[in-house]
This record gives structure tokens, C-alpha cells and sequence, in this order.
């Protein structure tokens, strides 16, 4: 086979639309898994059917079968539950630890050679499991986080300074959630740090923003959470897999020393290629922002230290 073969497990919101970004990008053959009958069928189909409007020729099929999966270059894994009203975090991060351990054991067993992209929140903690479950180096198992977040950032930058988005880079490291780190010194518009750009009560509203981005759309949206920006950027991500693209991006990461963490998982930016994460790139950060780093993979151990005692 010549193309590339995806799998997606879990045929929601994000899922589906990751589906419909790759496949229309016409160089992967995708799989669409969930466990409800008749949803990543019924998607796939809708999906398949825009083909010949939009004239891409990869096949795509929706099952309720890991067989389907087999041999899978790719994975990315977005099943979950979502927060049920009364549910506290730890409860949510214990419900997602039960599914996220079953499906990648299951990816694991049909895809051993695979690249895992986790996208089930809480996130980084995912990504620890899934690693430890699959047994991977840690190459082959990275998260979403910086690549959504930066592009939260950067769209609000170019907004309030009225430039293209095209010229903004933004510099988003850490857990995505509360506890994200945003480095404004690195944060730039055409090379010049907004720092020099906007005032800083600006950057700080800008940030706090960023910060509740994920939040901000859920309470928007009353049911569901956000699935468009979630979604490119994983194509984006699959996309420097695919094409061996060498490129930069900030991922949810294993750390082992590497800014002075060691065994949390925090996004840090990574050179994706067709072997996954290739290199970990170590920015120069100032003490303050090292420190607000490791507080930031401290609160990821907490997690991970919550999923150990639920897991007795
Ligand atoms: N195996 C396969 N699929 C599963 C499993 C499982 N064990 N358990 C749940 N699913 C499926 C559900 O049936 C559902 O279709 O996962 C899908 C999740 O879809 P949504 O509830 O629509 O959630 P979505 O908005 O897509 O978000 C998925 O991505 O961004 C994160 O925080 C978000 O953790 C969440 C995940």
C-alpha cells in the first residue's frame, strides 16, 4: 500500500473533524473508530461521500473493530468522556485514565509500530498513560497541547495589533490547562517580541484568554467543546509525520532532564518527522520561567500521581 494509514479512535466532535481535515488532504487512507454502532459508519460515509465534490481519492471506513486498524501508521486517540454535570476533575481524569488504558492497549495489540498522537484531555496526563500502557519510547507518543494553544494566542495577538496571523508566533509552553506557560519574551510579530508591542496589562488579558481558551468556548457552546482549531492542529501535527516535514511544534512531551523535568509529560516544542518526535528543542528561559515550568510538570505528576492511586 502507498499511502499512509491513519487511525482515529473515537468518532465524536474531534475525531470526526480531524477525519474530514486529513482526508480531504488526500494522502492518508483513514479508519474511524468508536465504540457506538452506527457513528463512525454513519460519519464516514458523510464524509466519503464529499469526495467526489472535492475530488480526494483516499479511502476512509467507519468501524466498530480494532481488526480495521491493523498496521496503522498513525493513531490518534480523541475517545473519552466528556465532564458529566456533578463530576469533579479527578473523577473525569479517572473515567479517561479506564478508557484510555483499554483503547491503547488495543491500538498497541493491531498497530505496533505505530505513532500515537493523544488527544483526550486531561491531555499530558493521557499521554503518560498511554506511554507507560503501550510500553513506546517516547518518540511514538506525544499529545496535543501547544500547537491549539499557540494558535489561541497568536489569533488573538494578530487581532488586537491588526496584523495577519501569518506574521505572529507565540511561544506556549507546559500542561495544557490551567497551568500552561506562556512566554511573551518569545511571543513575536515578525521577529519582534510583543512584549515591545503591547502593554502589559494587554499581554496579561491576552493570556488569561488563552489560558481559559477551551473554556471559554464550552461555555459558548453550553454542549460540547471545541473541535475546529482541536482539529487542525492535529492535521497538523499527522501532516509533519506524514511528510517527514522536520517541523517545529509544541507537543506533549516525556520529559527526561530535559529542562530540569524529569518523568512528567508538558508541552514543549519538538521537530516532528516521520519518526515522530525527532529532537526536543531547549529554548534559553530565564530562572522565573524554568521555574514556572517545573510547577507547571509538578502539576501533571499531581495527576499522574491521582491516576496510580485510582488504578490500586
Ligand atoms: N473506545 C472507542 N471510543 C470511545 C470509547 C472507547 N472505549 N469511549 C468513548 N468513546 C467515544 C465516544 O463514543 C464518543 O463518540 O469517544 C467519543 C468522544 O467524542 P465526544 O464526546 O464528541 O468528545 P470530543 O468533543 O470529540 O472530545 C474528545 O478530545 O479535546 C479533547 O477534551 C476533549 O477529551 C476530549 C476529547
Amino acid at each position: 500500500m502507498l499511502r499512509k494509514k491513519i487511525s482515529v479512535i473515537g468518532a465524536g466532535s474531534v475525531g470526526a473533524a480531524c477525519v474530514r481535515r486529513l482526508v480531504e488532504r488526500d494522502y492518508a487512507d483513514i479508519i474511524l473508530m468508536d465504540i457506538i454502532q452506527g457513528l463512525p459508519q454513519g460519519k464516514a460515509l458523510d464524509i466519503l461521500e464529499s469526495a467526489p465534490i472535492l475530488n480526494f481519492n483516499s479511502h476512509l471506513i467507519g468501524t466498530n473493530s480494532y481488526q480495521e486498524t491493523a498496521n496503522s501508521d498513525v493513531v490518534i486517540i480523541t475517545s473519552g468522556s466528556g465532564r458529566k454535570p456533578g463530576m469533579t476533575r479527578d473523577e473525569l481524569l479517572l473515567a479517561n485514565m479506564k478508557i484510555i488504558t483499554e483503547v491503547t492497549r488495543n491500538v498497541v495489540s493491531h498497530s505496533p509500530n505505530c505513532i500515537i498522537i493523544m488527544v483526550t484531555n486531561p491531555v499530558d496526563a493521557m499521554t503518560h498513560l498511554a506511554i507507560h500502557t503501550s510500553q513506546f519510547s517516547r518518540n511514538r507518543v506525544f499529545g496535543l497541547s501547544g500547537v491549539l494553544d499557540s494558535a489561541r494566542l497568536s489569533s488573538f495577538i494578530a487581532a488586537e495589533l491588526k496584523v495577519s496571523v501569518k506574521d505572529v508566533s507565540a511561544c506556549v509552553l507546559g500542561q495544557h490547562g490551567s497551568n500552561m506557560v506562556i512566554i511573551p519574551r518569545l511571543s513575536t510579530v515578525s521577529g519582534v517580541p510583543i512584549t515591545k508591542l503591547l502593554p502589559r496589562e494587554t499581554i496579561e488579558r491576552l493570556e488569561a484568554r488563552t489560558i481559559s481558551g477551551g473554556e471559554e468556548i464550552v461555555n459558548l457552546l453550553k454542549t460540547g467543546s471545541a473541535f475546529y482549531a482541536p482539529s487542525a492542529a492535529v492535521a497538523q501535527m499527522v501532516e509533519a509525520i506524514i511528510l517527514d516535514k522536520k517541523e517545529v511544534l509544541p507537543c506533549a512531551t516525556y520529559l527526561e532532564g530535559e529542562y530540569g523535568i524529569k518523568d512528567s509529560v508538558i508541552g514543549v516544542p519538538v521537530k516532528l518527522g516521520r519518526s515522530g518526535i525527532e529532537e526536543i528543542i531547549e529554548l534559553e528561559l530565564t530562572m522565573e520561567e524554568k521555574q514556572v515550568l517545573a510547577t507547571s510538570a509538578e502539576a501533571v505528576r499531581e495527576l499522574i500521581n491521582i491516576m496510580k492511586g485510582g488504578s490500586k
